[in-house]
């Protein structure tokens, strides 16, 4: 769960750094498409993890209510995210190209929303938005590490 962890913080950091039109700059929408399905791969794997084993997943001291509806909700959210986002990436690449070769493969895409609707707007604030909560969940894990000086960030190490 761990190696998942920061794989994916590898993973979003790459797909974000290269994110743009992947139609007007291949190189760059290669490794956009390829990271942010990896994403997604890494998301589905989280997801059968925290199925399996979140029984043993150690327990953290909960400090308030407050920091505890934070905790739930800024989880519930990356989760959402870590799913819609690739999601809607992919919707976004349907509905700019009607075909698309990636590494010489012929990816799948839906041509019923080609150029009815220009999805791209919507993954690129989604994006967005899920880019500032990671900032924002590594400031809390900052905070726990530097302010609290309790166990929560090197619990992931
Ligand atoms: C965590 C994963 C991802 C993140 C954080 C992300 C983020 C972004 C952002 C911020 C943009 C807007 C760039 C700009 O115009 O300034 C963008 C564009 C785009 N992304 Fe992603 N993306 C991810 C995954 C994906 C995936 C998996 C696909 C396709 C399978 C994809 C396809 C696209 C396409 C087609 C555009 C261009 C939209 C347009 O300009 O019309 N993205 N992405
Ligand atoms: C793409 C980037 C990231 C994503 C999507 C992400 C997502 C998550 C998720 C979903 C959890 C909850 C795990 C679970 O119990 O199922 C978690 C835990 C955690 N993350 Fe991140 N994270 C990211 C980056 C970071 C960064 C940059 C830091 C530190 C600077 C960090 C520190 C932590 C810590 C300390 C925990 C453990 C919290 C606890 O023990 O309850 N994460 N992360």
């Amino acid at each position: 769960m761990m190696a998942i962890h920061w794989i994916t913080l590898i993973a979003v950091a790459t797909a974000y750094i290269t994110s743009g039109n992947p139609l007007k700059d291949p190189q760059l929408g290669t490794i956009h498409l390829l990271s942010g399905g990896t994403v997604f791969v890494l998301f589905c794997l989280r997801c059968i993890a925290f199925l399996l084993l979140h029984k043993d997943f150690p327990k953290n001291e909960i400090i308030n209510k407050l920091q505890n509806f934070l905790f739930k909700t800024v989880k519930v959210l990356l989760y959402a995210l870590l799913m819609i986002v690739p999601v809607s990436g992919y919707l976004a690449l349907s509905s700019i190209a009607d075909s698309y070769s990636l590494l010489g493969q012929n990816v799948y895409v839906i041509e019923s929303l080609y150029g009815d609707f220009y999805l791209g707007d919507i993954h690129q604030v989604l994006g967005n938005v899920f880019v500032s909560l990671v900032g924002l969940h590594a400031c809390a894990a900052l905070f726990h590490h530097f302010i609290v000086k309790d166990n929560v960030l090197k619990s992931m190490i």
